[in-house]
């Protein structure tokens, strides 16, 4: 779906998300979301708080697991996705702490791995992804799964890609503090989901855009796995949709 603003874009998929946890409520059951970072979710999370607090929208039957954290990254650190979920939805709703969930970027590199398997295994539990919020990098990434991952792939660390750390530099000051690794859901673990909604806005984002919706499924755009998921919709704006 195209729209002339991204603006008008958010407040939509805001919308879904809001009947989502509305229904949910009425069933009286979790509304389990899966979560993004990075500047293309802003202004959906800036309508959810604005509907929480003018519309009585509660969170309190929502569980969240966030895609990604850069590894290792401190909680408090100003660079960590803990940190700007934080600022930009959870410190401002009424979610239960205890159903957040994101990557921890401190868990020692012994515990790594298991880490990541239990992070999958609690998404199983609470019967999957209800929904799955998506940004897309450059590289065709959703989440940090680079090109190359596997389309069955689970939750694990991955080495992040140049262009990504390029991408990311600026608000770092400088590609030197980018961190080199980072934990990430796989493509698996976002494809179980039952709905996904992939946002992309402007130029910049146009040729990843076409590759991924035009182009050949491959490992080498990550992106291109969500063509076989039966219920994905890619919010765009006139911009990222020029190429198409
Ligand atoms: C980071 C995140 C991705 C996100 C991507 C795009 O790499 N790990 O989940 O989709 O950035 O970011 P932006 O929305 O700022 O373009």
């Amino acid at each position: 779906i195209v729209f002339s603003s991204s603006v008008e874009a958010s407040i939509c998929v805001a919308q879904e998300i809001a009947e989502l946890i509305r229904a949910k409520q009425k069933e009286n059951k979790h509304c389990i979301l899966g979560l993004a970072t990075g500047s293309s979710p802003i202004k959906v999370y800036e309508e959810l708080v604005r509907m929480h607090k003018e519309e009585s929208l509660s969170f309190s039957n929502v569980v969240t697991f966030n895609l990604d954290e850069y590894y290792p990254m401190d909680k408090s650190s100003v660079h960590s996705y803990y940190y700007f979920m934080h600022q930009h939805l959870f410190n401002h709703i009424d979610i239960q702490p205890k159903n957040i969930n994101i990557p921890n970027g401190t868990v020692s590199i012994d515990e790594l791995h298991q880490y990541c398997i239990d992070y999958d295994l609690k998404i199983k539990e609470y019967g999957g992804l209800d929904f799955q919020l998506l940004g897309i990098g450059r590289t065709g990434h959703i989440g940090f799964n680079e090109p190359g991952s596997h389309y069955n792939s689970g939750t694990r660390s991955i080495t992040l890609d140049h262009l990504t750390r390029v991408d990311a530099a600026p608000s770092f000051l400088g590609i030197d503090n980018v961190p080199k690794k980072a934990i990430t859901m796989g493509i698996g673990t976002v494809k179980k989901a039952k709905r996904i909604v992939l946002l992309a806005w402007g130029h910049n984002k146009a040729s990843i855009v076409k590759e991924t919706i035009e182009g050949e499924i491959t490992s080498e755009v990550p992106a291109t796995y969500l063509q076989e998921h039966e219920n994905t919709t890619f919010i765009l704006n006139d911009e990222a949709a020029q190429d198409l």
